[in-house]
Order: C-alpha cells, then structure tokens, then sequence
C-alpha cells in the first residue's frame, strides 16, 4: 500500500495538474504545501474534504493545519447556527448589515462593491472565518427568483465589474471569497432537482461571464457549486462546467465547495471537480466525500493523486488566508463599517418619477408629515429563508427621518397594511395576506389628510423575496396598491417609496402617482440614507440593474412559457436575449428600463467622439463624450456605453452594455469623460469554432442614461 502511495503521490507531482497551475507565482509555496501533503495520511486527507460541522471542514493539528471554517454570506456574516439552523443565541455574533446585492448593483459603481468587499473580509476576519460564502451573483433571469436580492443584475457586464471588486475587496483581508452560485442557478424553484439547458453561446455570453471574470480578474480563491443541473448533469459533479471551463479554461487555483447538500456522488464528483463537499445534516461520516471517497481510493477508482489535488487546493487557499503570515484580526461593526453601508444604500435608491418635484422635500412649508406603511417600521437583516445578519442595529425609515429632522417636522405613523406572510406560508396564506386591510387604510387615509405630505413605504420584505422559494407573481403585496390608491386620493402630495430586492409591477401605480422612489434591503444605515434622498441631503444616483416590465408576462422566460419548466427541465429559449436584451430587441416597452434612474440635476450629454474610426481586431477604443451638469444641486450621473452590431453573421442583441462611468458633477459644471473600450468585447461567442470572434465591419457605439435613452451615438470600423 505504502508504495502504491509513493507511486501516486510521484505521479501528481509529474501531472498534468502542474500545468494547470501554471499560474501559481509562488515557488516557496509550492514547496511548502507538496511538503505538508507529504506528511498527512490518506484518513486526514479525506477528512478536509468534506464537512465536520454545519460550516466547517477538518483540518490537521498536528501538522499545524486548521478547519476551513466558512460561513454566509452576502448581506454581512451571518450569526452563529446550530443543527437545524436554529441561532446559537450568542451575545458576540453580531455584525454589518450590508446593503443586498441588487441595492450593490444599482450604485453602478464597482468601487462601492470594492468596499462592501473589504468591510465584509474585515467582519468574516473578524469572527474567524477563511471562507465567505458570497458573492452570489447569477444572472436575473426572472423577476420571479426568490434571490434576485442576493443577486446583482440581468446584465453580464454590470455583473462582472461588481463581482470583481467585490472579491477583491474580501479577499484583501485575507479571506476568501467564495463566489456562487456556479452555474445557472435562477430560480429557486425545484432548484435542487431543476435541469437547465442553454446553448453554447448562451452560457459563455450571458451566464458565465462574471464567474470567469470574478476567477481570472478577481482572482477568486473559491467557487461554490450551484445545487442544479446543467445538461442533464448536477453542477457539483458537472465535468463541463468545473473541470473544463473552470480549472482548464480559465486555470482556477482554488477550491470549488459545494452547496449544502449539493452533492450527489463520490467518484464522479470527485473526479469531475468538486473539491469539498458541504451540507447541513448529519453524519458527516456517511458523506459522499467522507467514508465512500476513502473506499473509493482503496479500490483504485479515485487516485490519490486526485485526492492530493484538492487538499493542495485547500492548502493553497489557507495560505492566503488562516494560514497567510500576514493576516489581520480582523474588525466588526466599526463606524466605517457603517459608513460603508450608508455609501452603497445613499448610491443605491432610485428615483423613478418626479413629476411634480415632491422630491426633494425640502423642510421648510413641510411641518406634518405622514409616514405611512409597515415598510417604513420594518427591518431587513433577518427573514425568510436563507441568510441573514444579525444586525448590531439597522436604521429603518421612520427613524432615518426622525434622526434627520428632529424637531423640525412633526412624523405622524399609520401602519396601513399588515405584512402577515412568511415565506414558509401556505399559497392560500399568501393570497388571504395580500387583501387590504379597510380599517388600517383608512386610519392612513385621516393621517393623510392632515398631514403637508403623505409617504407611503410599501413593496416586499425578506419574507416576500426569500432563498428556496420563488415568488408567485410580481404585484405589490398586502393589498398595497389600494393603500396607495386611497392615500394619494387624500393627499395630493404623496410620495411613495418602494422598498424591494427585485422587480414589481408598478405600472398602475406609475400611471396615477407622480412621486416614486425606489429603495432597497439597504443595510444597517439603510434608513438614515433613504431619509438623506428624501430630504434632498443626497441627489439620488442609484439606475436599475434589471428591467421593469409592465407585466410578467412580457418578460422573456414568462413570453416564452419555459419557466419554471416542465418534469425538472427548463430550457432557455430565450437564449441571449435576456432583460433589456430582449425588451429592446424585440422592440418590448418596459416600465422602467434597465439602467434608468432620475436625478434631482439635469446631465446634459454632448460631443461624443471615438479616438479614431477605424481599430484592429486587437484595438483599444477610447470613447469621449461631454457631460454638463445643467441642474442646481451637485449630483452623480452614471454614463452607460452600450454597442451593436447591424449586419451581423449571428443573431445580436439591438445592444449590450460595454462600458459605464458613474461621475460627479457640480451645478453648471461641464466634465469630459472617457470610457476605454476593448475591441475584443465586441465579439460574440462562435460555438461552433468554440471562440470568440470579432466580425469585421461597422459596430454603433452608443451612449446614455439608460438601455432606452440614449442620448448620443458613434459608428466605428473594425478590421481584420
Ligand atoms: C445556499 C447557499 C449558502 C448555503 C450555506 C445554501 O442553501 O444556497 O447560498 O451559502 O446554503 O448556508
């Protein structure tokens, strides 16, 4: 046996997984970790490959190797758990509750992501985790999906940026970011069975751009597998997508986790990619990487070089992080944690109409206000299904507004509607839940009318929008459209502020109210950084990073019938064209499109020129436009570069992001701006040569401030 080992452990270090570790830059390293596995027997092996604990998996002792202790996740390190992920009910487990991954999105500003990034590897330091399971950022393919709040965008570009600096920023702390859900996970529903097909081109375009930007740019130290099955094969065991594209293809040093219970075998797991195998239930024993991988090695059917393989991965990403010289204690709930989070929520709110310019409310005349809505009382670090933070303390609105105006205004609170369902409810407690409540609407209603102003906070919650379920429908829940209805009826200054992880109908609302601000599951500062929009301290720059439709049905995988699937299979038919890809191409009028987001300023946009007209397949194309702040409060607009391509051998979008710029501009300020452009992002995936191809020819480049309002436009050649 002792020779068989010899022999396997010589043949991995001659294997082709050396190569695939090409990038590794450090020698000494190397040495060190090949040193280490050489000491450790077969049994201390196998025990780091899968969990010991809800969120860890062994280490070694006596060699000095920790647990690989991880936990959630993306809205702030979740409290400690125990079996059945019940609380601990410690009194140190409190932490940052960041701002959720959409509210991220839509600040359009990857530096805010950066520092959401180095806040959370600070606090996941802090409470002694190497591994934080976040960013999750799959592709918003439905408004329907119960994580669209934990998600980023509809749009693979916006994605990657964010998810780049996200990982960064975590991973500067030396911890590592564990990115997820790998891959096409977007919906909830029948996600632990769901099969999903895409076309080649499809998933290179669309679904795995970030991932492999997050791996290649971010740099990131783990990847977490999606509970699906992508062709017909499980993620966590999916050759394709773990060991070809992402260890082959993009040459990932790190650990590819599993979901929790993700995992559905040993061997093929094993050898197709998955390196620990996480999961929730007892006996940690029986796991599939437990006592049947050790097996599995006795009988020859995984190498021990294989298993070497992935505890060199695990060493590896110790040393970057529990076992790194160099790594801090860590800091939780400091105040520039929470002015963190007061950055990304004050960047993040979205003011979708200001008709009558109700917006900002400036004090003065405006001495009784009405806040109306449970939303307005209501936090949102904990809820639902999946995780949560137990939050130090977390600003709701109506203190937000009370903390920013004193005595200068008197608030006058009526709950308006009753926020009774859970996410565990019945369908039928869910309908009975969304029937107005005539006695609390009308207790609005007289608030209303004796107030200066109304605001009505109304939308979802975290049990409305929650992990393993998804939503039904996309209308306002609890009855809300007929407390708006009444409200506005009463006061014909009233503001409405929507509160949410992802897209409503707001289109009866859109049509009747002239005031609406769009806010988010914004974090610990949450409340204090919508009142700062409301009030005209902070000129909203937040832009959707999905589309609002009119109605579900307009959407793509609703139009086309192929969610949620039939028989656990849901083919993407939609293929490429998903959000404003598909609104704008098949000429589809959304509510809201993506991108879009008003200013309390004017940006006008002039001069856009491109530094030459004729570029190489190879080229860098720097695009130049003019911007002028013609308003009177100093605010943020962000320039949104998009291209086409007409006359195209394939199918294309009428237009897809490329580029943005989120800039500062004071009154009457006048700034040019320039938004670098690689020609090479201009071509699509060829599925059949299996590349990336640039077409020659005439490409438009167009600049705006949303998917659908573009303001100026250029037209470049490329050659071969
Ligand atoms: C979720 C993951 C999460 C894991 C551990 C799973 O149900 O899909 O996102 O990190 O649980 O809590």
């Amino acid at each position: 046996m002792k020779t068989k080992y010899i022999i396997a452990f010589f043949l991995f270090f001659n294997s082709g997984y050396r190569c695939s570790l090409a990038q590794k830059k450090d020698p000494e390293l190397d040495i060190k970790i090949k040193a280490l596995i050489s000491k450790m027997t077969l049994e201390e092996k196998i025990g780091m490959l899968h969990a010991n604990d809800l969120f860890s998996s062994a280490g070694v002792e006596r060699l000095g190797i920790p647990p690989l202790v991880s936990d959630d996740g993306p809205l702030g390190v979740r409290e400690e758990v125990k079996v059945g992920w019940l609380p601990a009910g410690l009194t140190t487990d409190s932490a940052t509750f960041f701002p959720n991954g959409s509210a991220i999105a839509a600040t359009w500003n990857p530096e805010m992501a950066y520092q959401y990034g180095v806040a959370l590897g600070e606090e996941a330091r802090a409470r002694k985790k190497n591994v934080i399971l976040a960013p999750a950022f799959n592709i918003a393919r439905t408004p329907l999906c119960g994580r669209t709040y934990e998600y980023y965008s509809e749009d693979p570009f916006l994605n990657s940026r964010l998810a780049v600096r996200a990982v960064k920023g975590i991973q500067s702390k030396n911890v590592a970011a564990c990115v997820k859900h790998y891959a096409l996970n977007n919906q909830e529903y029948d996600r632990f069975k769901v099969n999903v097909e895409a076309d080649e081109r499809t998933l290179r375009e669309i679904y795995l751009p970030a991932f492999k930007a997050a791996v290649q740019e971010g740099d990131a130290w783990a990847v977490m597998s999606a509970y699906n099955k992508f062709r017909g094969v499980f993620c966590s065991e999916n050759k394709y997508l773990l060991k070809d594209i992402l260890k082959d293809q993009w040459g990932f040093k790190g650990v590819v986790i599993s979901d929790w219970g993700g995992t559905h075998s040993t061997v093929t797991a094993a050898k197709n990619g998955l390196d620990i195998e996480m999961g929730t239930e007892s006996p940690y024993e029986q796991y599939y990487f437990a006592a049947p991988l050790f097996k599995a090695v006795k009988n020859n059917e995984v190498s021990t070089a294989l298993i070497d393989e992935k505890v060199y991965r695990i060493l590896w990403l110790m040393h970057h992080t529990s076992m790194s010289d160099n790594h801090s204690a860590g800091q939780i709930n400091t105040p520039e944690h929470a002015l963190t989070t007061y950055n990304i929520a004050k960047e993040s709110i979205v003011l979708l109409k200001n008709n009558k310019k109700l917006l900002p409310l400036l004090n003065a005349g405006t001495k009784k206000i009405a806040v109306i809505g449970d939303n307005a009382i209501r936090t949102f670090h904990n809820g639902g299904f999946g995780a949560g933070v137990k939050a130090k303390y977390e600003v709701n609105a109506l203190q937000g507004l009370y903390n920013r105006l004193g005595k200068n205004a008197s608030l006058r609170f009526a709950q308006g509607y009753n926020a009774l369902y859970k996410s565990t409810d019945s369908e039928e407690q869910r309908i009975t839940a969304n029937i107005p409540d005539e006695s609390l609407i009308s207790k609005a209603v007289d608030e209303a009318k004796n107030a200066d102003v109304a605001i009505v906070f109304i939308g979802g919650n975290r049990e409305v929008e929650s992990e393993g379920k998804d939503r039904k429908d996309i209308q306002l829940p609890f009855g809300q459209e007929a407390l708006v209805a009444a409200v506005s009826a009463a006061n014909p200054n009233t503001i409405i502020v929507v509160v949410g992880g992802a897209p409503y109908v707001l289109t009866k609302m859109d049509n009747a109210n002239h005031t609406i601000l769009w806010s988010w599951y914004n974090g610990s500062e949450g409340g204090n950084a919508l009142a700062d929009v409301i009030l005209g301290k902070v000129n909203p720059s937040g832009r959707l990073p999905f589309t609002f439709p009119v109605k579900l049905e307009d959407s793509p995988a609703h139009a086309l019938g192929t969610y949620p699937g039939s028989e656990f299979s849901t083919e993407y038919k939609e293929g490429i064209l998903v959000g404003y890809r598909w609104y704008d191409t098949k000429h589809i009028a959304p509510l809201y499109p993506f991108g879009f987001g008003l200013s309390y300023s004017t940006f006008l946009y002039s001069d856009a020129s491109t530094d030459k007209q004729l570029y190489p397949a190879d080229g860098k194309i720097m695009v130049s436009i003019k911007l002028k702040n013609g308003g009177t409060q100093a605010g943020n607009e962000v320039v949104q570069l998009y291209a086409s391509k007409s006359e195209s051998k394939v199918d294309r979008p009428e237009k897809e992001l490329k580029g943005f710029t989120k800039v500062w501009l004071e009154p009457g300020e006048m700034k040019t701006l320039r938004i670098p452009l690689n020609v090479a992002d201009l071509a699509y995936f060829d599925a059949k040569m299996m590349r990336w191809k640039v077409e020659e020819g005439t490409y438009k480049l167009m600049i705006g401030s949303s998917s659908r309002d573009i303001k100026l436009s250029r037209e470049i050649t490329v050659s071969r």
